[in-house]
């Protein structure tokens, strides 16, 4: 196929995406991780339902990133997740190394892709991704908004009984449990929800999008997250590879805009060729300014642990 994406760390949600990038037939597929044989073996197998999923995709997995070479796009998985009484904001430490070494070896392989970086803590491993490759802003791109509203849309979906393709919703912020639901953004066939429930039922369905990743994590038991992850990361991949100029909540530098300053966080933005093409900026109340104020307060922590760590 004429696109390239490489998914590297082929656990659960680099495989998902990987199957998902293949069945859509989007691209050509490259899997990659540290463990010897779980790439190629994932892979394999991707390939060998091809022929009944009917695509092209040419799944192929490797411990070595000479496969990976010239991609358009890297998502990047690698790392640890989140176990059962354990914060994002743990897993900083260990997977702020692995996104450094893996992001050496990307931007040696692919220089001109855009990463979409998944791994958490999602806002502080962007940061180490945007300093190591050296890559301008608008090709350094954080999966978080997009589950985010995916997980409020199924909520509000449920609540109203309604289908979830009627339903939008915006989550802005950090992706941690200061992320900034907006109920005034959020609509039902155009509706804002703000005119459809009461505000109690919508504080509820805010708590429980904050806590999302929480509920799923503690209901598996062994690890976090993967389906809707993986289905998130894919459509900002498939925006990118085929221009859509989709506007979708993602985490991306910001430089002034909504205030802040040297920070990634979640934000709307256009996302079409050249990755990051436009940040759009909302109106907020001075209620939404305050949550997100609290949230870049909590991804400058990280930023500031980050920088004592290193
Ligand atoms: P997983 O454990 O199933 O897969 C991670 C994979 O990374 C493993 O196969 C591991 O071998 C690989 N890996 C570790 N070090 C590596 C290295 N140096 N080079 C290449 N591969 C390496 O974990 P899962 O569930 O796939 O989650 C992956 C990451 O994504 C975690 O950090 C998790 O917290 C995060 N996540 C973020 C979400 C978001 O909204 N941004 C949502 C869901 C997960
Ligand atoms: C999630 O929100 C673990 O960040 C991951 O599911």
């Amino acid at each position: 196929m004429d696109k390239k994406v490489t998914v590297v760390g082929a656990g659960n949600v680099g495989a998902t995406a990987a199957q998902r990038l293949a069945e859509k037939e989007l691209c050509d597929v490259v899997l990659v991780d540290i463990i010897d044989g779980l790439p190629q073996g994932k892979a394999l197998d991707l390939a060998e339902a091809a022929p009944i999923e009917k695509h092209d995709a040419h799944p192929t997995g490797s411990n070595d990133y000479t496969a990976s070479a010239n991609s358009d796009i890297v998502i990047i998985t690698a790392g640890i997740p989140r176990k059962p009484g354990m914060s994002r904001d743990d897993l900083l430490s260990t997977n702020a190394k692995i996104m450094k070494n893996v992001t050496q070896q990307v931007v040696e392989h692919s220089p001109d892709a855009v990463l979409i970086i998944v791994s958490n803590p999602l806002d502080a491993m962007c940061h180490v991704a945007y300093e190591t490759s050296g890559f301008p802003k608008n090709r350094v791109i954080g999966m978080a908004g997009v589950l985010d509203s995916a997980r409020f849309r199924t909520f509000i979906a449920m609540e109203l009984d309604v289908s979830v393709e009627n339903t939008t919703a915006f989550v802005l912020g950090g992706h941690g449990d200061t992320m900034v639901p907006l109920p005034r953004y959020s609509t039902v066939a155009g509706i804002p929800i703000t005119e459809l429930l009461p505000k109690e039922r919508i504080d509820a369905l805010v708590e429980r999008t904050a806590n999302g990743g929480a509920e799923i994590v503690k209901l598996l038991k062994t690890g976090s997250a993967f389906y809707a992850p993986a289905s998130a990361a894919v459509e900002m991949a498939e925006s990118i590879l085929k221009d859509r100029k989709k506007i979708l909540p993602c985490a991306v530098y910001l430089e002034g805009e909504y205030g802040f300053n040297d920070l990634f966080i979640g934000v709307p933005v256009k996302l079409g060729a050249n990755g990051v093409e436009e940040i759009i900026e909302i109106t907020l109340t001075a209620e939404e300014k305050a949550a997100l104020e609290k949230s870049a307060d909590a991804v400058r922590e990280l930023k500031e642990l980050l920088k004592k760590l290193s």
